[in-house]
């Protein structure tokens, strides 16, 4: 085996990966006719076509187009009837995102811990954690992959609670023979830049029920009424409208969706296959009932003690060096200073002792073991997928059996 790039070999990778987002002569198209054809707002032709197509490729009666993902979560709490002080049961594993939108709804995070083999919230850790409080279980599809919707829905339904799915990851994601988003009471998308389908910026809402689409509708939209008057305002919503050309440059990325979900698809099983062999790694797991994930991350897990007690960051920086980006991903949110030093901003957050929280799996996966690589990787072709293998393979190799170089590396 050749010398490790991190002490002065020559690196596997010195090529990129694919870029992301990208471009194609359909989004030039359709971007150009609504510049010149549509309206560029409200009201646009374009608009309600995305929101029609959406909505029915994730088998879906209503879709509302907003401007972010944070914006849909926190539009679909309140048209989920989320009230100051109601509490919302949600993973700390996942994008800060998720809570937030629960704060800026004055409503309370209350964290669940995560399975460690698939990354989603822990069905068994909720029950527990409701209270006359919970209004919402708000789960969401950690790297695309869903989560056991059954267990969470059973659930919901026997204390009467709203389910909402965050799928701001998960486009084209399946549970059983359905897509993910509608499967509870609503769910959300993400169209920010590193998305599977992207317009930059945007978000989106889908739901089977008519009501709450239109609560939704009014939320986004400054508080008015479908058909209503412009100037009659019923609600304290705002203004989370999508633009005509985030519109536009999601269209046709509905169709290329489905060769990219085939070759991420392809190339996360030709890594899944490859690294369950080597010991120290190990892929994730779907949940029960999940049946494809949309890939939007590639993690799979560290185990230190198959090493020598080589930190999971010297693996990251000889991964690095040799041309391959992974990185740890998310940190436990309950520990970001937001939820320990704003107690004058967030009143209500006062008594709640976030401070001490340790939940165990999440921890675990985000200290000790989570390695990601994102999903552009996944849209190689097979040198690219086989110089990431080599690359897991020539470190790993290296680091068992040369394990002092390392931990004297370490000590530098
Ligand atoms: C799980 C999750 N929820 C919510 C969001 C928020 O989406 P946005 O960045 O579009 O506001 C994101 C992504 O950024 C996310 O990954």
């Amino acid at each position: 085996m050749s010398t490790l790039a991190l002490f002065g070999g020559s690196p596997i990778r010195t090529k990129p990966f694919p870029t992301w987002p990208q471009s194609s002569e359909m989004i030039r198209e359709h971007l150009l006719h609504t510049l010149e054809n549509e309206q560029w707002g409200i009201g646009s032709k374009t608009i309600s076509e995305f929101d029609r197509k959406f909505a029915s490729y994730h088998d879906a009666k209503y879709c509302i187009s907003v401007n972010s993902g944070t914006t849909a979560l926190w539009v679909a709490l309140k048209a989920a009837d989320v009230k100051a002080g109601d509490e919302v049961i949600i993973p700390a594993y996942t994008f800060i995102a998720t809570a937030t939108a629960v704060l800026m709804a004055n409503a309370v995070p209350v964290f669940a811990d995560i399975d460690i083999n698939t990354g989603n919230m822990d069905p068994n850790d909720i029950e527990h954690r409701i209270t006359s409080k919970t209004k919402v279980i708000l789960p969401v599809h950690i790297a695309g992959s869903p989560i056991d919707l059954n267990a969470i829905n059973n659930l919901a339904k026997k204390h009467n609670i709203v389910v909402i799915e965050d799928a701001a990851q998960a486009h084209g994601a399946t549970y059983g023979d359905k897509k993910i988003g509608a499967l509870g009471q609503a769910g959300i998308f993400s169209f920010q830049s590193s998305k599977n389908m992207s317009a930059g910026e945007g978000g989106a809402i889908i739901t089977n029920d008519e009501s709450f689409a239109d609560a939704c509708f009014s939320y986004h939209n400054c508080g008015r009424i479908r058909n209503g008057e412009w100037y009659n305002h019923h609600r304290l919503g705002s203004n989370f409208r999508m633009s005509a050309f985030n519109a536009a440059i999601l269209i046709p990325q509905l169709d290329s969706l489905a060769a990219q979900m085939e070759l991420r698809d392809k190339n996360r099983n030709i890594l899944d296959i490859f690294l369950d062999k080597i010991d120290g790694l190990r892929p994730m797991a779907m949940s029960a009932g999940a049946t494809r994930s949309a890939n939007h991350l590639y993690i799979c897990k560290y185990d230190e003690s198959k090493f020598d007690g080589i930190s999971r960051e010297i693996f990251f920086k000889a991964m690095q060096a040799e041309g391959i980006y992974t990185y740890q991903g998310y940190k436990p949110l309950y520990k970001e200073p937001l939820f320990i030093t704003n107690e004058n901003e967030y009143p209500w957050l006062k008594d709640l002792d976030y401070k001490s929280l340790n939940l165990v799996n999440t921890e675990k996966l985000s200290n000790k073991e989570s390695v990601w690589l994102t999903h552009n990787h996944l849209l190689g072709d097979e040198e690219d997928i086989q110089d990431i293998m080599d690359a897991f393979e020539k470190v790993t190799t290296e680091m068992q059996s040369d394990p002092k170089s390392f931990l004297e590396f370490t000590l530098k």
